[in-house]
């Protein structure tokens, strides 16, 4: 991948729009990438559920091999479609990308827009608003296991806890870094180092170490139980979270419904000056695709992810800024308690742009 922040060329985007509603937000998110960034170079790759029936193919070689050396990110809808019961499509192009591209950082904001789409009684904007950092590439999620007389009375499953103590120090140290260049004091990292000593025992020693180089943040640590308890008690103390793939998992779906619903939630996988890839947090909602009312926000604010990975963090404060007009405008669709279609929501947003 060429330096694009250099203005060696112009930037390009792989546009990966999916299943179900994947396409119908993805559609209005170039839409506003166009009109923010119309030097921004986008090519639309035919992947998902529909490609997977019609010829089996998942995520080609040549495609990625694509993505790796030409592109600087991926912008995709959602994968999952009820015909493809083993979803074997997205299992190869999500968690394909995220092993093969090493996007090590899974970057998810969980931020306040509009006060009152918060569940939390007396919580505001300035509550919620902390930033997660989930590993992205190891720990329950890399497959290493098996199973041992399987179907029989006496059956063995095993599923590996894997940490290593370099991807453990890459996602601490991002942590630290986007903290201290962001002007925020305090990363917590949490894990569940009482029950699992091993893995947990890592974490420990290289947060510990990490945390020595930023005298000025204040590093703390908390289980992941207590974690999800403090999120709801006073989630006003998290400026910044680092913890581990699963537990990331976890936290963050309960970050989203903070921040008033899964579609507003938005996701970066990131390798830090490599092709990184941009997701809404949500899936392809079978149950609403193809009525044209799934709510675009998340979408949006996921382009303004990939705005600022491309060198552009002020298109993201404005597509934030947008947002939130819109959210206290009330211009929502229904699962928001709104009437307007993703389009309308789309205009509402690009209105005050
Ligand atoms: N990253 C991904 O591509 C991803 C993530 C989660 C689920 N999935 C897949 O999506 C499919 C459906 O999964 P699910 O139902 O568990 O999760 P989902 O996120 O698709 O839907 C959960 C609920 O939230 C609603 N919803 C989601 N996004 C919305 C939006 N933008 N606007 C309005 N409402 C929205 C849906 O209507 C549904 O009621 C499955 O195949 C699953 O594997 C994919």
């Amino acid at each position: 991948m060429v330096d694009v922040q250099a203005g060696a060329r112009a930037p390009r985007v792989a546009v990966v729009p999916g299943d179900g509603i994947g396409q119908e937000v993805i559609a209005e998110g170039v839409r506003l990438i166009q009109a923010l960034a119309p030097d921004v170079e986008l090519e639309w790759f035919d992947l998902g559920a529909e490609r997977y029936l019609r010829d089996k193919v998942t995520l080609p070689d040549d495609v990625f091999a694509r993505w790796r050396d030409e592109f600087d990110a991926v912008f995709l809808g959602a994968l999952g479609d009820p015909r493809v019961p083993s979803n074997v499509h997205a299992k190869d192009i999500l968690l394909g990308s995220r092993f093969r591209l090493d996007l090590f950082i899974n970057q998810r904001p969980i931020q306040l827009l509009d006060p009152r789409r918060c569940p939390l009684k007396g919580k505001g904007p300035d509550d919620v608003n902390m930033m997660v950092f989930r590993e992205n590439t190891e720990d329950l999620y890399t497959g290493v296991g098996g199973t041992f007389k399987e179907g029989t009375a006496d059956e063995v499953a095993q599923e590996l806890c894997i940490a290593t103590r370099k991807g453990v120090e890459r996602i601490v140290r991002a942590a630290f870094a986007w903290a201290r260049a962001h002007g925020k004091t305090r990363v917590c990292m949490s894990d569940k180092s009482n029950a699992m000593r091993f893995t947990g025992g890592l974490w420990q020693r290289v947060f510990k170490a990490v945390a020595a180089e930023y005298p000025e943040i204040q590093a703390s640590h908390l289980y992941v139980d207590v974690l999800a308890m403090e999120m709801v008690r006073a989630p006003e103390r998290f400026e910044v979270i680092v913890t581990s793939n699963l537990f990331g998992d976890i936290i963050t779906d309960l970050g989203a419904i903070l921040q008033g619903g899964i579609g507003l939630a938005c996701s970066g996988n990131i390798h830090p000056g490599r092709v990184s890839l941009f997701e809404p947090v949500h899936g392809s909602a079978p149950d609403i695709a193809g009525k044209g009312i799934a709510n675009p926000m998340a979408t949006f604010l996921t382009a303004g992810q990939l705005l600022s990975h491309l060198g552009r963090p002020a298109l993201e404060a404005q597509i934030q800024a947008a947002v939130r007009g819109a959210l206290l405008a009330d211009e929502v669709t229904p699962e928001l308690g709104g009437t307007l279609s993703t389009r309308a929501v789309a205009d509402a947003v690009l209105g005050r742009l």
